[in-house]
């Protein structure tokens, strides 16, 4: 399962590029809000401190089809490597298609229902994005949906690809991976408590302790 950094500190995207974890970034207009910086610039600098191989997903802020597109077609035209987010409504639906249509990767995000990532797909939108940690914050399973949306896909031959968001910890990213989802896209506290573990610290330690013994 690919991982991608929920987040648009540079701090947490460079760190995490380095460590090879990721290969994808994801913004929305809260995250981008965090950095006190201008959107474009935000971006800009994501792109400049990653790989090729890294996607950059913005989200468009319009609510007709019509700024959608427009915003789609103007943040698209930034880099190739950038994907663009439309809500998963009636008009980011419309969106979807159009900018599909054009070449232009899109993601449907804040997908909270199984026929929400059956209608994405249909308008040929690359990635779907369900909640999972909101969802679980309403006393649901946000798992559930994962699975539901994976077994449909799977079902129907449908190749849109699930980006797993709201991920909020590592058991998350464990039944996600073994549930077959593509992608988790998570903060960057997830990718150090995916690493974290005090037995291989100890070990660390332990060598190094021992090491001392050895005749220099
Ligand atoms: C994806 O990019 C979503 O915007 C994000 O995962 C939402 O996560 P949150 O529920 O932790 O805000």
């Amino acid at each position: 399962m690919k991982i991608f950094l929920d987040s648009a500190n540079i701090n947490d995207v460079t760190n995490a590029y380095n460590m090879g974890a990721i290969t994808g970034v994801t913004t929305n207009p809260t995250i981008i809000s965090r950095e006190n910086k201008k959107f474009d610039d935000v971006l800009a600098e994501i792109l400049a401190a990653t790989g090729p191989e890294i996607l950059v997903f913005a989200e468009v802020l319009a609510l007709d089809a019509e700024g959608m597109i427009k915003e789609g077609r103007a943040i698209a035209a930034k880099s190739s490597n950038i994907v663009v987010k439309v809500p998963a409504l009636a008009e980011g639906l419309k969106a979807a298609k159009v900018l599909s249509s054009e070449g232009i990767k899109v993601c449907v995000t804040v997908c909270y229902s199984p026929t929400q990532a059956i209608l994405a797909a249909n308008a040929g939108a690359t990635f779907v994005a369900p909640f999972v940690g909101r969802l679980d914050d309403i006393g649901e399973n946000g798992l559930n949906l994962v699975q539901d949306i994976r077994d449909i896909f799977d079902a129907q031959g449908i190749e849109t690809q699930i980006i797993a968001a709201s991920v909020r910890h590592p058991i998350h990213v464990i039944e996600l991976a073994k549930m077959g989802c593509d992608i988790a896209t998570m903060p960057f506290k997830v990718i150090q408590q995916m690493i974290a573990n005090p037995n291989t610290d100890r070990a660390v330690a332990g060598f190094l302790k021992d090491w001392e013994k050895v005749p220099k």
